[in-house]
């Protein structure tokens, strides 16, 4: 990959087309029908947000919209649930990383 972190997909699996999301100002490998949060953890990036309280490292944890611990920004838009958001082709996005 071109950014630098490690490719977590599985080798050979059938996916969608291959689209680039733009994450943290980095051209980043991306698949149709992906969500952002599995986009982001398969490029391996592992601290999505800070929590606001403690300033802890926060990643998803449900995967299912629950939890709110995938909050990133999309598009300029904060507060995003990655994990309910799928992928389109040059859609830039914010971590705390
Ligand atoms: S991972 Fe829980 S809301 Fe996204």
């Amino acid at each position: 990959m071109s950014n630098g972190l490690t490719n977590l997909r599985i080798k050979g699996i059938e996916r969608g087309k291959r689209v680039y999301i733009i994450v943290n100002g980095k051209k980043t490998e991306a698949y149709e029908g992906e969500t952002v949060a599995s986009a982001l953890w398969a490029a391996g990036y592992k601290k999505f947000r800070t929590s606001v309280k403690n300033r802890e490292n926060r990643a998803p944890l449900c995967g299912m919209g629950v939890c709110y611990e995938c909050l990133v920004t999309i598009n300029g838009i904060p507060n995003i649930r990655s994990c309910m958001t799928y992928v389109n082709n040059g859609m830039e996005i914010e971590t705390d990383e």
